[in-house]
């Protein structure tokens, strides 16, 4: 069958990447993937900082889609079609990206592809693994926690998603409760090390209601009176235990119940974490044990393709495009802040 050579953009937070992919038989083969992260600039404000983002994006874009290029050794002509995140994100990043993406289609002649940045995130697994649907899969990152059935491609089905923090917006406000720093999921993990998981009783919010649905707000808000009275390391240690043993204990009983009413058709029963907060060992530990008993298997992408990438978003590109699933004129696209 026909190769698709697809270059990817990824501007809708706080990683401004672009990536080169080529897809043949329902295999993806990377030629260049590269991440700039802005950590550093918003490390400083303890959050991501919208304005800061779309100026960083503004610059980098151009820099990291050749750099991109380059590393793949292959020109515009090459390309059988150019992808980019037209939302949900921030707008100023998005616009950036959509823009860029837009342009370097309609110089070379090529389909422009606009992709659903969660989208790119549910089909991740499939960058490096052989991961047919469907499968289900947890989406968890700073701005996202949700359940999604991956029915499909362009077939995806909200199960159940948290009514008001994502899980790492929470490790990010009880690192900055305890002054760690940012991004918070990791320094609270390295903390929680240390500590004692039932040193505080916090509350499991939603875990006793039926269904999907999950919100860690209430979770936030009980670390924030224990901090109050946290000064020592160990105190702050045992907070962070017993924050996560919370995180941990509603994200299993979750997916618990998410794998339990999953119809995986004649094939293995599939469950991929995805987002950075895939990272947390603890919270893995917790997922592979609740997939285990439900006789699932865990599937959690490499680091580098769990949080924001172009990679995915060239995949997601080159799946619609191959199946013909194309918008008919991708480049009459807007940006789609709230998609
Ligand atoms: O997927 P990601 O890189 O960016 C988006 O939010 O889209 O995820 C970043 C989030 C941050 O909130 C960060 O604190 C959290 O993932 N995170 C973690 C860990 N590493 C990153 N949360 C808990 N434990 C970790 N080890
Ligand atoms: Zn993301």
């Amino acid at each position: 069958s026909k190769s698709l050579t697809i270059l990817g953009i990824e501007t809708s937070c706080d990683e401004t990447a672009a990536a080169v992919l080529r897809y043949e038989d329902g295999r993806a083969t990377l030629l260049s993937d590269v991440i700039r992260t802005q950590l550093a600039e918003h490390a400083p404000y303890l959050g991501v900082v919208p304005e800061i983002a779309a100026r960083a994006h503004a610059e980098l874009a151009d820099l990291t889609v050749a750099a991109a290029m380059n590393a793949s050794g292959l020109s515009y002509a090459e390309l059988d079609g150019v992808a980019a995140t037209a939302g949900p994100g921030l707008i100023g990043g998005v616009l950036v990206g959509l823009m860029t993406g837009k342009a370097i289609a309609q110089a070379a002649g090529k389909p422009f592809i606009p992709v659903n940045h969660l989208e790119g995130h549910a089909l991740s697994p499939r960058l490096s693994e052989d991961c047919p649907f469907p499968y289900l899969l947890l989406l968890v990152s700073g701005g996202h926690c949700q359940f999604l059935d991956v029915r499909g491609l362009g077939d995806y089905r909200r199960l159940g998603s948290t009514i008001d923090d994502a899980v790492g917006e929470a490790f990010d406000k009880v690192a900055k409760l305890l002054g760690l720093g940012f991004p918070g999921g990791p320094a609270v993990e390295a903390l929680a090390r240390n500590g004692d998981p039932k040193a505080h009783d916090f509350p499991r919010p939603l875990l006793n209601r039926p269904g999907l649905d999950m919100s860690f707000a209430g979770l936030k808000t009980a670390v924030a009176r224990a901090s109050a009275n946290a000064k020592s390391e160990a105190e702050k240690a045992d907070i962070c235990a017993s924050f996560q043993a919370a995180i941990c204990d509603v994200l299993a009983e979750k997916a618990r119940r998410a794998l339990e009413g999953f119809d995986a058709g004649a094939g293995d029963k599939r469950f991929v974490v995805a987002g950075g907060v895939a990272s947390n060992k603890a919270i893995r530990a917790a997922l592979e044990t609740a997939a285990t008993a439900q006789g699932a298997r865990l599937i959690a992408p490499p680091l580098r393709h769990c949080t924001d990438n172009a990679a995915m978003i060239a995949l997601a590109g080159a799946e619609h495009l191959a199946a013909g699933l194309c918008e008919t004129d991708g480049l009459a696209s807007s940006a789609r802040p709230r998609w």
